[in-house]
């Protein structure tokens, strides 16, 4: 099978700095970041059907099914955009999706390259998802303290003006959404570990502390 070290797979609690360490690894392999719950959260801004029975499980920090979930990720992966690799962020968070997942590669004659947990503590998580609100025209993360605009109200990418705060960026959604994290995603750490895929990287620091440690475990 052959490979080039860019088809890569971030896991990390909500929150955990998956969005914001993805945008750094797409600017630098010059792969799309795939992420699962942006997809969703445009389909429910859409009003498709699919987008609307996303919205209610999302914002009740529910996941959504894998079946819907691994239809979107397989037409995504067709894109011509995706031959060269891609960073998935969000996908997979269950062991069918991760299976859904071997399989799509295997069809695609590929394979994964690595799979890296971001670990951060419950307490931290909390912290920067209540905080945390982005460029509502090109997607750039902030957070109200850990990473404001450099001029308040501007967008240091962009210059747009207007922000978004996620409506599952609330205490009780964060609490069951760790949870969930916890029964239902864990558990496909090992199945990773097993493939000698998975390297787990300290989450804690500073994004460009994060950064350089997923430089070191990548390779580039
Ligand atoms: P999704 O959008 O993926 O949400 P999540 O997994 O809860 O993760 P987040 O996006 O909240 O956090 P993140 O890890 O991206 O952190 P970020 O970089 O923003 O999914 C949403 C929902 O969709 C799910 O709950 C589920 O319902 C559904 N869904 C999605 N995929 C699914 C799937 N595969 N199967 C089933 N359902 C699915 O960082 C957070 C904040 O911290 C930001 O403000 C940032 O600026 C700040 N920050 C980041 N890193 C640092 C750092 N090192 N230091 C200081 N601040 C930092
Ligand atoms: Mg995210």
């Amino acid at each position: 099978m052959i490979s080039n070290g860019k088809h890569l797979v971030l896991m990390a609690p909500p929150g955990g700095g998956k969005g914001t360490q993805a945008r750094v690894l797409r600017d630098a392999l010059h792969v799309p970041h795939l992420s699962t719950g942006e997809m969703l959260r445009n389909a429910g801004r859409a009003g498709t059907p699919l987008g609307l029975q996303a919205k209610a499980l999302i914002d009740k920090g529910n996941f959504v099914p894998d079946d819907m979930i691994v239809g979107l990720i397989s037409e995504r992966l067709d894109e011509p955009d995706c031959k060269e690799g891609f960073i998935l962020d969000g996908f997979p968070r269950t062991l069918p999706q991760a299976k859904a997942l071997d399989e799509l590669m295997f069809e695609k004659g590929t394979r994964l390259d690595h799979v890296i947990e971001i670990q951060v503590p419950n307490d931290l998580i909390i912290q920067r998802i209540i905080g945390r609100f982005s460029c509502t025209d090109c997607g750039a993360m902030y957070h109200d303290t850990f990473k404001p605009t450099k001029v308040f109200g501007i967008c240091d990418e962009c210059g747009g003006t207007s922000f978004t705060r996620r409506q599952d960026d609330n205490w009780e959604t964060v609490v069951s959404r760790l949870k969930t994290y916890q029964a239902i995603t864990t558990p496909v750490l090992p199945y990773y570990e097993y493939q000698g895929l998975l390297s787990s990287i300290d989450g804690a620091g500073t994004v460009e502390a994060v950064s350089e440690k997923l430089r070191k475990v990548i390779g580039f």
